[in-house]
């Protein structure tokens, strides 16, 4: 073996982000990795990735990145298909995915898989902004006139009409009848939306997080105030459900090239339904996750350290014909899953990630329970909850999610 130092430099292309980013670095620097291999020592070093022109035949210095701007930064997302590309970067999403990261995508591709979506419509906008000349004769001439009510009882009540690429609940609105839908679909402007059936009742709503090949269930509370919605509840499924989420959350995110995102889905009369599972680039701020939040910073540790450390390709192409071959196999859907499951698993090595974070990351949850007692933590508590909250509760709000990562801690005490 040789004793030549190897840097592996993983970016951090980012945009509002302060909490979890702090954390990171911090526990980066605490790990202190050196991990053996054939070539030499890996250590790692990590950079925020900062916004400048770019030399489309520019080398790139990273090996790893992990972005949150591709979905709406144009920039930063033509940066990182060209690194892609022309240097072969490995990036948490895969850019080309994106169209896909509107529901309308997910639930057509979850459908093909033969999953329970609610019954889902689109209908065309109510209203148009665009200048374009076409418009108008595009639209009186091959615009047909539908009947919302009609297709509000093919739906059924209640039901949701919401943006067919929505997000953070924007326009999103629960119809009880036909005078509710009506009213929700005029007042819906130019968006696309969706009419989708309500999962009511469901008697359990449950945020699966997927990060590479590990996942984190959360029961959510969708009433609650924003920094209550993860609740810190557990055992809130039997074991068997709580596979056949992560199985799901797997199968979704290795489809889409999604390696990080969180998926909802609802629980009726035992039956569970996915119904917002568009979320790559999933909330990652202490304000809302909270007692979550460690899990979560370890999570991007883990992948991103592994991704970086074993220069694993990134799969650049979305290469569906797999799953597609376990949907048309028959068999029922629970045999199915464990189909697309293995496949999700192989695409994201689940079975070398475990064991190299057996070997190489086994006192990192021990660092992590450390460091979340730390000041320097808390300190990156502090700054996110500043951005958030007015003067006046700044203090109160730090204290409150700062206690809940400390009964984490209570909780995780085996692992010091
Ligand atoms: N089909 C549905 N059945 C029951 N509740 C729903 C349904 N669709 C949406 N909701 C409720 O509306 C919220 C927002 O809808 P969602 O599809 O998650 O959109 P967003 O992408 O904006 O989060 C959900 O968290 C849930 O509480
Ligand atoms: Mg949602």
């Amino acid at each position: 073996m040789s004793d030549k130092e190897l840097i592996r430099t993983i970016g951090l292309s980012l945009g509002a982000d302060v909490c979890w980013p702090l954390c990171y670095e911090h526990m980066m620097r605490r790990l202190d990795l050196r991990i053996p291999s054939a070539e030499g020592t890996i250590r790692f070093g990590v950079e925020r990735v900062f916004i400048e022109p770019f030399d489309l035949e520019r080398d790139c210095k990273y090996d790893v990145v992990i972005d949150r701007l591709t979905h709406w930064y144009h920039t930063s997302r033509e940066w990182i298909k060209k690194a892609i590309i022309v240097n072969d970067l490995y990036v948490f999403n895969n850019p080309w995915s994106l169209q896909s990261m509107e529901k309308h995508t997910s639930y057509c591709a979850m459908l093909r898989l033969g999953m329970p979506i609610p019954k889902t419509w689109l209908v065309p906008p109510k209203a148009y902004t665009e200048a374009n000349p076409d418009v108008h004769p595009t639209l009186s001439r091959y615009a047909k006139l539908f009947d919302l009510g009609k297709l509000g009882e093919l739906v059924g009540y209640p039901n949701f009409v919401k943006p067919y690429d929505g997000g953070g609940w924007r326009s999103v609105v629960r119809c009880a009848d036909e005078p509710a839908l009506r009213e929700a679909y005029e007042k819906s402007g130019t968006d696309v939306m969706h009419v989708q059936a309500g999962v009511a009742p469901f008697d359990r709503f449950v945020r699966t997080i997927g990060f590479g090949p590990q996942t984190h269930h959360v029961l959510y509370n969708p009433e609650a105030p924003l920094h209550d919605r993860y609740t810190m509840d557990e055992n809130f499924i039997p074991a068997a459900e709580a596979e056949h989420l992560r199985k799901i959350t797997l199968t979704i995110n290795a489809f889409f090239g999604w390696e990080f995102n969180s998926c909802e889905s609802l629980r009726k009369n035992g039956v569970w339904h996915p119904i917002d599972f568009a979320n790559p680039c999933p909330d990652s701020q202490v304000t809302s996750l909270h007692y979550h939040f460690p899990w979560l910073v370890t999570a991007y540790l883990r992948w991103s350290i592994y991704c970086a450390a074993t220069k694993r390709k990134m799969r650049q192409t979305l290469d569906w014909t797999p799953f597609y071959d376990i949907a048309d196999s028959g068999g029922t859907f629970e045999e199915r899953l464990d189909g697309y499951a293995r496949l999700a698993e192989a695409r994201f090595e689940s079975a070398r990630f475990e064991e190299f974070c057996a070997k190489h990351l086994s006192h990192l949850d021990a660092v992590a329970w450390e460091f979340f007692a730390s000041d320097e933590a808390k300190d990156a508590v502090r700054q996110k909850v500043t951005v958030l909250y007015p003067a006046h509760e700044i203090e109160q709000f730090t204290e409150l999610f700062w206690g809940r990562i400390q009964k984490w801690r209570a909780e995780s005490a085996s692992i010091k």
